[in-house]
């Protein structure tokens, strides 16, 4: 329980130190608090919140990209745009066709037989009605005066849009994906239902085209998160770890300061369905570059064909052999190892922070008992 303590107590020097020296957009189809938190708890400025089918219809994406957004009163300062609502080629109909003819996939997203959207009847929240997602990207990447990273974890079409528009764009921006699934046939044919989905690369699956005109893009930096955020999952220690430094379960159930801990750990128990920290892994390596302990480089593209079972798959190659007049391909880092402890340090620091001045100071103070 105690081995979040240590890097805990050194949290705020530390990293203030080597968080990337960026601003940042969150394009995603399931937006959730840490994707947000983490960046502005290391002084990254996040630009907005742009939204994406995938996991969610757009509508759907665009209500969660909200409600990330309510508990710790950001709304003023971080704005929601909604994006792209169906992908460039692939419908319905053609997406359950290719599943006849290769195979079901585990997960289907906003079109599974049995989606339910998650937003509750006339519901209402905030985004900028005026504006598309994918205008809004080209306007900041063009505006901004610091780099640009966008960490996009839903499908790539809103990317796509704008590089349809703008091919340039790239060479400004660092990307960082997550998904790209290179190794995971064994995994998934072995492992269940469960493990075959952590190895599916949904994401791309559901707009294969818009993820290989985006992932073949020359981007000033391309980073795949890969695998390794399948492998990194909420655990009791750390439940255990944010209720002790938030001052225990009733003072975080009694005071709505306190109201992204209370999402996050409920009554204390982990769940027994419990998820990894998919897209928020991906944040964290958007935030801590030199928190990446293991990678490789390699060239990669997404196959196109429909007349394929790896429709949508992420392909790569090593330098020498890639096509030269072919298929586009982009170099990418890979990642496959993160500082596993800084990772649960940081959410713990993210979550347990008072974050109701943040828009008028631009500050945030640590809720943390010690
Ligand atoms: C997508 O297709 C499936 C299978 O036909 C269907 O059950 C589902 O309702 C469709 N979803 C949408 C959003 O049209
Ligand atoms: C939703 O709004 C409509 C129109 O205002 C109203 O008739 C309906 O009762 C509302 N439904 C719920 C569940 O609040
Ligand atoms: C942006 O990134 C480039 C390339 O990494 C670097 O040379 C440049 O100094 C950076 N600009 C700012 C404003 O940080
Ligand atoms: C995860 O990815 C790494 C790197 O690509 C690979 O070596 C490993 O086999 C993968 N794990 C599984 C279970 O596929
Ligand atoms: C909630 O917690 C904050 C931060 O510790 C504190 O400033 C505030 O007074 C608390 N509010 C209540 C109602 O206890
Ligand atoms: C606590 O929450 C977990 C996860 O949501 C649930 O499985 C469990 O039943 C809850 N326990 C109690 C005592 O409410
Ligand atoms: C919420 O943020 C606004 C600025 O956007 C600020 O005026 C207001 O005081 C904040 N509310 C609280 C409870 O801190």
């Amino acid at each position: 329980m105690r081995a979040f303590r240590t890097p805990l107590t050194t949290v705020t020097g530390l990293l203030a130190s080597i968080a990337a020296a960026e601003v940042m957009i969150v394009d995603n189809d399931t937006p959730t608090p840490l994707q947000v938190l983490m960046p502005l708890s290391a002084g990254i400025k996040v630009l907005g919140i742009s939204t994406v089918l995938g996991d969610y219809d757009v509508d759907a994406a665009t209500y969660e990209a909200a409600s990330c957004l309510t508990p710790g009163n950001l709304s003023a300062c971080i704005p929601v745009y909604k994006g792209a609502a169906q992908p460039l080629l692939l419908t319905n109909d053609t997406y359950q066709q290719w599943q006849q003819l290769y195979g079901s996939i585990v997960w289907q997203g906003c079109w599974a037989g049995d989606y339910a959207s998650p937003v509750p009847t006339n519901a209402t929240y905030n985004y900028d009605e005026n504006t598309g997602a994918v205008q809004w990207i080209m306007d900041s990447v063009k505006t901004s005066k610091e780099n640009v990273t966008i960490v996009a974890a839903g499908t790539m079409t809103n990317l796509a849009l704008a590089l349809a528009q703008w091919p340039e764009m790239a060479e400004k921006v660092k990307l960082v994906i997550m998904g790209g699934y290179v190794d995971g046939q064994i995994a998934q044919a072995t492992g269940g239902d469960f493990t075959n989905d952590l190895y599916t690369d949904f994401n791309l699956m559901l707009d294969p085209e818009a993820a290989q005109v985006a992932l073949s893009a020359p981007w000033r930096e391309l980073v795949i998160v890969g695998n390794i955020s399948s492998q990194i999952y909420p655990t009791q220690e750390l439940f255990d770890e944010i209720v002790t430094v938030s001052g225990g379960l009733t003072a975080i159930s009694q005071n709505s300061t306190f109201g992204y801990v209370k999402e996050t750990v409920g009554n204390g128990t982990l769940p027994a369905f419990n998820l990894p920290f998919w897209d928020e892994v991906a944040s964290f390596i958007a935030t801590y570059p030199d928190l990446v302990t293991e990678s490789y480089d390699a060239y990669v593209s997404v196959d196109t064909s429909y007349a394929s079972p790896f429709y949508g798959n992420l392909r790569i190659v090593p330098a020498d052999l890639r096509p030269k007049k072919g298929v586009r391909t982009s170099k990418a880092k890979l990642v496959t190892g993160i500082d596993v402890e800084r990772f649960y340090g940081n959410v713990v620091n993210a979550l347990v922070r008072d974050w109701s001045s943040y828009c008028s100071t631009g500050r945030s103070t640590s809720l943390m008992n010690n």
